[in-house]
């Protein structure tokens, strides 16, 4: 079947992304061809999320929509996997006729054997319950987005069980990817000429492999040649800890930007999510963070209306917000989701009332963001020049260690180049650069 072109539509987190890459990677080994064209493919792999009850609706409404082009082009076959058939599977198969193969979130990486399978539709999902299902996800090598900046699963699943999280039961029983399996997939894509690279898991901070933890893989990361950069996401304010710290601190490719999303600035709220940890407790480690590193940049999620949430609770919130000042924040309106306990609570704050503590948040988290941008005018930053921008093909865009878009004026030379820039102009969505030095490696 080469030569057959398949299209991916991907929604959720980076994880999902990097999954819907290894499935492109595969495909393409396979000598199938990618397409960005939804009209001219031949296969259409939906890889969904399944977090909020958005995410979710729109990856049906995606589907629903395949069902019309399938209609004009019978020989169309369509793949729906992720964490959404993980948990919905029978019912895809029931309301979904069209729907021609179906993999979880365990299994996503056999998607040719099941393309190519010639009984229709041809499902298969793994218990979510059974211990190191999953585990054995072998490497694969990602068609990347980005040619310098990849992403590196080291961690899946989740123990947590946050009341209002789906995640545990659609991802599975958290389990660390063995460090010398991190490195060789770091030094292939060092080789492809990756500059950069991101490690995800759900809560990385508890990444821990026979007693390697997080600190240690950024070493052992950082150490491979070639990679300029290393990030990690997303943190856990109760895994979030002093050693961490010294990591970013102590490791010049490690780069200072922490996402530690705090979710609530309310005790009550928090304890009723089942966050493990305090108000106080998540002060005191942002605080020893920004002590340390004065120079990170600080992000978060937050859920506003979580059933029981008051105007005193939200007020915390607020009162939380003013206090760890943050760069970058994603607020979210509490949507119940099935299967978790939270889902049995009253969800009892109005969908008006939601909206409302949304845009009040969010404009208290703009106004910081472009404080801190502001503060930054005129001063040097180094950034990871990615290519070119997408809106004008005379600039360029990179990125700072703190993770803000940078322009600068065209130059080809510099294409996956670390360089000093001096920061010339602020915008609400980038900033503007000058290019001083083009660098040969961190000189931090
Ligand atoms: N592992 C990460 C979060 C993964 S989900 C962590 O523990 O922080 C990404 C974000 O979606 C969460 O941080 C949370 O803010 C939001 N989220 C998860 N479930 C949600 C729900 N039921 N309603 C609204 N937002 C939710
Ligand atoms: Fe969900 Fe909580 Fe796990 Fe994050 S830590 S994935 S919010 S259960
Ligand atoms: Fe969504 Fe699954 Fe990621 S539910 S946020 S795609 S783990």
């Amino acid at each position: 079947m080469k030569g057959r072109r398949f299209f991916v539509k991907t929604f959720g987190c980076q994880m999902n992304v990097n999954d819907s890459e290894k499935m492109a990677g595969i495909l393409v080994s396979a000598g199938y061809k990618k397409t960005d064209n939804l009209k001219e493919a031949d296969i259409v792999i939906v890889n969904t999320c399944s977090v909020r009850a958005k995410p979710d609706n729109k990856a049906y409404s995606f589907i629903g929509e395949l069902k019309r082009l399938k209609k004009e082009k019978p020989e169309l076959v369509v793949a729906v996997t992720g964490c959404v058939p993980q948990r919905d599977w029978k019912f895809i198969l029931e309301r979904y006729p069209h729907v021609d193969v179906i993999l979880g979130t365990f299994n996503f990486y056999r998607i040719l054997d099941f393309l190519e399978s010639s009984s229709k539709p041809s499902v298969e999902i793994l218990d979510t319950f059974l211990e190191n299902e999953g585990e054995i996800i072998p490497s694969i090598e990602p068609l990347l987005t980005n040619p310098f900046v990849a992403y590196v699963t080291v961690q899946r699943g989740c123990n947590r069980f946050c009341t209002y999280c789906i995640v545990p039961y659609v991802r599975g029983r958290e389990r660390s990817v063995p460090p010398e399996n991190v490195v060789d997939e770091v030094k292939r894509l060092a080789e492809e000429d990756v500059k950069e690279v991101h490690l995800l898991g759900q809560n990385v901070d508890f990444y821990n492999y026979n007693g390697i933890r997080l600190p240690d893989l950024l070493y052992m990361v950082s150490q491979v040649e070639g990679i300029e950069r290393v990030r990690f996401t997303t943190s856990h304010p109760a895994g979030f800890d002093i050693s961490i710290i010294k990591a970013i601190k102590e490791i010049p490719k490690v780069c200072e930007y922490v996402h530690l999303p705090p979710q609530s600035g309310s005790n009550r709220i928090l304890e009723r999510m089942n966050r493990g940890y305090t108000r106080e407790e998540y002060i005191e480690k942002v605080m020893m963070l920004k002590e340390k590193v004065p120079d990170v940049a600080l992000s978060g999620d937050f859920i506003v209306g979580f059933p029981g949430e008051t105007a005193e609770d939200f007020e915390q919130t607020l009162s939380l917000v003013e206090t760890c000042v943050f760069d970058q924040a994603f607020v979210f309106e509490y949507s119940p989701r099935p299967l978790t306990k939270a889902f049995s609570f009253k969800d009892d704050v109005p969908k008006n009332e939601k909206n409302r503590r949304l845009m009040e948040l969010n404009n208290l988290l703009k106004k910081q963001a472009e404080e801190k941008n502001l503060s930054l005018l005129g001063s040097v930053q180094e950034i990871l020049v990615e290519g070119l921008s997408p809106s004008n093909s005379e600039k360029m865009i990179g990125r700072t260690r703190n993770n803000k878009i940078v322009i600068i004026d065209r130059n080809d030379s510099l294409k996956g180049k670390l360089a000093n820039v001096k920061i010339e102009e602020i915008t609400p969505f980038y900033m503007k650069g000058k290019v001083i030095k083009q660098l040969a490696g961190v000189e931090r």
